[in-house]
């Protein structure tokens, strides 16, 4: 099943190619927080690099990249830096050279993949013409992690493995030849797993699972580096069973109504591929949008709003393109943006609950509506409308005019939100009748404060009846694994306008933080606050 993430991932990530030099970096993480818009993360694209060789850094540009990734920690924000799979063909350059000297694996070739000759494969990427790593093998997988160690030493927090189909400039195909040749070696489905053999092959057996195991291979360098913390990558090409190790974004998609529209059914489907980490380029990678000013900005705040809900929020944007910052569109689509980074932040508890609820049973973190109700027909070709986990329905508004109308699931689904705002250019949710949700305090980045105080969300049942979890854990780690987490059932139960929430069963070492609940029931005639410590049952009148 899928890893679990390291909580600061779950936050909004924001990306561009390339904020460079890292003066940039530090003046667009800067005005995140003096705009008080929430970010976990920073990201740097392909420029950051000496000529585009991976695990180097252009020192002109980026020239103490320990002290830079200490500063930006210091304001809250981690940090992920690109790794391609193409290694410039440039002797000298000591990954290429490592690369082409593990000869005790092929003598002409080292680790590369290669042609059919078997010379190694030369194709042009980023620097020029490129060697590329055979991922099949075990033991390139292992030279591979092993460059991660004094990369990762420099304060890194997370690793983004782009163009890994592997993307060929020159080939008609855009990959690799498929009568390229592949070495196999040793693979090990998980740690716990006997080692099996991969008979070797040609690239047409290998090109899907490619990206997949240099993903893999990625995630074990991370992880040797430091094994007290949860890798974080990012793939562009994966496979089922990616998810042990990574998580997948959509690749380039366009500034386009009809890419925001996509973005919503690729991330059902690649959910219910067993993908449960994935999301798009919010605000668009291609183009700058509609020409017109207006529409543009609201197009922005849209996916803005919609990326609140996708399990991975990033925004991202191709070279040449216009500024994409939450305020590079003026104050209003700034307002909605806060808004859905800020609903996100809230969120979050929620969210890694259902990243708990993934990586233990499968089960997508969006999903599709008909998941609601599986026997009304009229749900099942919905693709605007969403489910975010059992218990909340998000309902976007894609066109400004409104010409859309998604189907929403019957029943009792209470209007609500968490924050105090509203925009509308942002979806309205709903939360179930029957559920009780966890939501924290609004944070700026996810570190900040610990899950204190706690709100419930609470909206009953025709019954008077409602239940729900929260999973809680370090968020970094795996402490979780020797059973330091706590997974808390809350249940609230309604009788004569008295309403009881209390804590029903709680699974897990950790101990209860002591801190105040706020209880906040969702009624037809409106909200009722109540107020009480965590672990203790909460009981007030309520308006029903
Ligand atoms: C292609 C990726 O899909 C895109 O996200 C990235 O910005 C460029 N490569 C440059 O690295």
């Amino acid at each position: 099943s899928a890893y679990m993430p390291p909580l600061f991932s779950l936050g909004y990530h924001q990306c561009r190619w390339s904020y460079f030099p890292e003066a940039r970096v530090r003046e667009v993480a800067s005005e995140f927080r003096k705009r008080s818009i929430p970010a976990n993360v920073m990201w740097m694209d392909i420029d950051y690099m000496d000529q585009f060789r991976v695990f180097t850094f252009n020192d002109k540009h980026f020239p103490d990249p320990a002290k830079f990734n200490a500063d930006l920690e210091s304001q809250g924000f981690k940090t992920v830096w690109m790794i391609d799979p193409g290694i410039a063909d440039q002797p000298g350059y000591f990954v290429r050279d490592e690369l082409l000297g593990l000869t005790s694996i092929d003598t002409k070739a080292g680790g590369a993949v290669r042609a059919p000759s078997g010379e190694a494969f030369r194709g042009g990427v980023w620097p020029g013409p490129c060697v590329f790593p055979d991922f099949t093998n075990d033991k390139v997988r292992q030279w591979w992690a092993g460059l991660y160690k004094n990369f990762m030493a420099t304060g890194i927090d997370g690793v983004w493995n782009d163009m890994n189909e592997p993307a060929v400039f020159e080939t008609e195909s855009k990959t690799m030849p498929e009568d390229n040749l592949h070495l196999g070696g040793l693979y090990q489905s998980a740690p716990d797993q006997p080692a099996q053999t991969v008979t070797p092959g040609n690239h047409a057996r290998f090109h899907n699972v490619y990206g997949m195991l240099m993903a893999q291979g990625t995630f074990d360098g991370i992880l040797g580096t430091n094994p007290q913390k949860r890798p974080f990558v990012l793939t562009r090409a994966n496979f089922i069973g990616g998810q042990r190790y990574a998580a997948t974004w959509t690749g380039d998609n366009s500034a386009t109504w009809n890419d925001v529209e996509q973005s919503i059914p690729m991330i059902i489907n690649l959910g219910l591929s067993g993908q449960p980490f994935v999301g798009p380029d919010t605000g668009g990678f291609a183009g700058n949008g509609p020409k017109d000013e207006v529409e543009r900005a609201d197009m922005f705040a849209r996916w803005m709003g919609i990326g609140t809900f996708f399990p991975f929020y990033r925004g991202h944007t191709a070279r040449g393109n216009i500024d994409k910052e939450p305020w590079a569109f003026g104050p209003e689509t700034e307002k909605a943006s806060k808004i859905a980074i800020d609903r996100r932040m809230v969120l979050l508890p929620y969210l890694y609950t259902l990243f708990h609820e993934a990586a233990t049973t499968g089960v997508p973190v969006m999903r599709p509506l008909f998941f609601a109700d599986p026997k009304d027909v009229s749900l099942r070709s919905e693709d605007d409308a969403f489910l975010f986990g059992d218990h909340v329905m998000v309902v976007p508004q894609l066109m400004p005019d409104r010409s859309r109308t998604p189907a929403m699931s019957k029943g009792l689904w209470r209007k609500f939100d968490v924050v105090d705002a509203s925009h509308a250019a942002l979806p309205t949710i709903y939360l179930k009748g029957g559920s009780i949700i966890a939501t924290g305090p609004l944070m700026q980045y996810e570190w900040e404060r610990p899950l204190n105080p706690l709100t419930l969300h609470v909206a009953l049942d025709e019954s008077g009846k409602a239940s729900g979890t929260l999973y809680e854990d370090a968020g970094e780690g795996f402490d979780y694994k020797q059973g330091d987490y706590l997974l808390t059932a809350y249940t609230a139960t309604a009788t004569n306008g008295q309403v009881t929430v209390a804590v029903g069963q709680a699974e897990g070492k950790r101990q209860r933080p002591n801190r105040p609940i706020t209880v906040i029931i969702h009624g037809a005639g409106g909200n009722t606050v109540l107020t009480g410590t965590d672990g203790q049952p909460i009981t007030g009148k309520f308006t029903p």
